[in-house]
Order: structure tokens, then sequence, then C-alpha cells
């Protein structure tokens, strides 16, 4: 397997500062690390390029995921919203780009962001990125059978809309 710091020499990573993890995880107690390699990830349980987390399964876990940046950042995006629907707690780590596609189908939409001051020092780094940076959560959307008990209750409630 190709070291992820030989690999990385030419291609910045871009690995969250673990300050700025632990905050989050304080907040979120995350149990899966969706983009990682085994050098960087957050989790003992994580995806590789290998696995491809892109493919693979996220929900019910609470997920970190600070995606490879380039292009593919909107199928990450994408992945996160599908899962969050499917009951996964998905918090994120994105180049603040409130011009994209993404950020206009997938996060305004759906999710909560938080714009970060200053810019973030990823690992390795000499000094700040050269992009601004958001967190952005996607909070788990309740199952069919929560969002029927929930409309039963308003509804005995006299409180249900119709
Ligand atoms: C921005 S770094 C984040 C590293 C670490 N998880 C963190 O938060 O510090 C993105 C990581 O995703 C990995 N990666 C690239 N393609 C991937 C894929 N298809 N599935 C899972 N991980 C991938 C990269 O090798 C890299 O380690």
């Amino acid at each position: 397997m190709i070291s992820e710091a030989l690999y990385s020499s030419a291609n910045p990573v871009w690995a969250t500062p673990p300050k700025l993890f632990a905050a989050l995880d304080r907040e979120f107690r995350f149990e899966l690390d969706a983009a990682a390699s085994a050098e960087n990830t957050k989790c003992p349980r994580f995806y590789s390029r290998y696995d491809d987390g892109l493919s693979q399964p996220w929900a019910p876990s609470r997920t970190w995921c600070n995606p490879p940046y380039g292009r593919a950042v909107g199928a990450w995006v994408a992945k996160a919203h599908v899962e969050s629907d499917l009951g996964a707690l998905v918090v994120m780590l994105l180049p603040a780009r409130t011009d994209t596609r993404w950020f206009h189908e997938h996060v305004i939409r759906r999710a909560e962001v938080r714009f970060l001051p200053g810019r973030v020092r990823f690992v390795g780094a000499k000094a700040g990125a050269p992009f601004p940076s958001i967190v952005v959560v996607f909070r788990p959307r309740p199952l069919r059978h929560e969002r029927v008990a929930i409309g039963q209750l308003a509804l005995a409630m006299g409180t249900g809309r119709g």
C-alpha cells in the first residue's frame, strides 16, 4: 500500500487540525471517519481511498467527513445528504464555496452551516489555508415511523396540520 505521507508530498491532504476535530468530537462523538487513511483517520473506524467511502454505507453512524478536495467535493456533499436522510449524522469540514452547485443543492436546503473565523491551518501546513472553511452539519432525518408518530401526536394534541 502506498503511504499517505509519500502520496501527500505532491498533493496536500488537508488533514483536520486535532484541536478543531476535538472540539467537534466533544459535541458529536463521532463513530466513523468517511474519508481518511490509516495515518490520518480521526476515528478507529474509517474508510480509505481503497474502500472508497463514497460507495460505502455511513448510516446510522455519527460520521466525520473532511473529504478529498477538488472537483469531487460535490459528490461527497451529496453522499452526506443521502446518508443523513437514511439516519446518519454527518459533520463535514468544507471549503466555504457558497457559489457552488453543491452548496445550493445540498447545504442550504438541508444542513446547518458554521462559518469558521480566520483560516484553518491544516496538519503539516506552514500557514493558514488559501480559502475560508465551513463546518456543515447534516442531522439525521427522522425515520418514517418517527415522522408518523410525531404526526399522530400532533393530531392528538389538536396541533396537526390539515
Ligand atoms: C482531507 S483528508 C482528511 C483526512 C482525515 N480524515 C482528517 O479529517 O484529518 C481526505 C482523506 O480522504 C482520503 N480519500 C481519498 N479518496 C477517498 C475515497 N474515495 N474514500 C475514502 N477516503 C478517500 C485521502 O486519502 C485523505 O486521507
